[in-house]
């Protein structure tokens, strides 16, 4: 249970904050309409984390991507974007969001959620292990900086053969 903060869905009133942390706390910056866009078509899974004093200390923002393998259509939760507030972290805000963030994707009927991060960044990792995400490979320097990312997967719909996700995502990966 998340103390003192609240989990609720984007608006658009909270752009400006939402943007701000996204600069000071992330190399990967969007422009305005990026967020606006995401809203829009996914505002189930973008989700900001409030204090009690109403201010907006984190966020997540994804989309959900639609892949043709064999005779499947595989519908494929995609993290585009999350960060906390650095004194606000390590109380449970990021895994707070990103379990809201995956019921989200479940009601858009997502069969997996897929994500990359930066080799080095230790604290997502963490996160996203302990939330049952597996690393399929590493994306050679997918960041602009050159850095590697790792690709980190997870299942959300039983019923879905894990391979088929693997097949997809594979691709953009060198198999580590
Ligand atoms: N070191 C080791 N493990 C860490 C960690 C750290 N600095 N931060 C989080 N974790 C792991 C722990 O297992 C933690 O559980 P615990 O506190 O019970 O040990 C678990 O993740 C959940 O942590 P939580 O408090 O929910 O995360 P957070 O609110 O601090 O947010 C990030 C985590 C990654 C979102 C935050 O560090 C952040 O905003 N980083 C900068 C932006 C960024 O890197 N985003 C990810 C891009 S892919």
């Amino acid at each position: 249970m998340l103390q003192g903060y609240k989990i609720r869905p984007f608006r658009p009133e909270d752009l400006e904050e939402v943007e701000r942390i996204n600069r000071v706390f992330l190399p990967e910056n969007y422009p305005s309409y990026f967020f606006i866009e995401n809203y829009r078509r996914f505002p189930s899974s973008f989700l900001v984390a409030e204090s009690e004093s109403g201010e907006v200390v984190g966020y997540v923002m994804c989309r959900v991507e639609s892949y043709y393998v064999r005779v499947a259509t595989l519908l494929l939760g995609h993290v585009l974007s999350i960060a906390v507030s650095r004194r606000h972290r390590r109380k449970g805000i990021g895994k707070a969001l990103m379990v809201e963030a995956e019921r989200g994707l479940v009601s858009y009927g997502a069969d997996a959620v897929y994500l990359e991060v930066r080799v080095s960044n230790e604290p997502a990792i963490k996160l996203y292990e302990g939330l049952g995400y597996r690393k399929l490979g590493v994306i050679p320097s997918y960041y602009a900086d050159g850095e590697d990312a790792y690709l980190m997967y997870k299942m959300l719909d039983e019923f879905i053969e894990e391979a088929l996700v693997e097949e997809v995502l594979g691709k953009r990966v060198v198999r580590i």
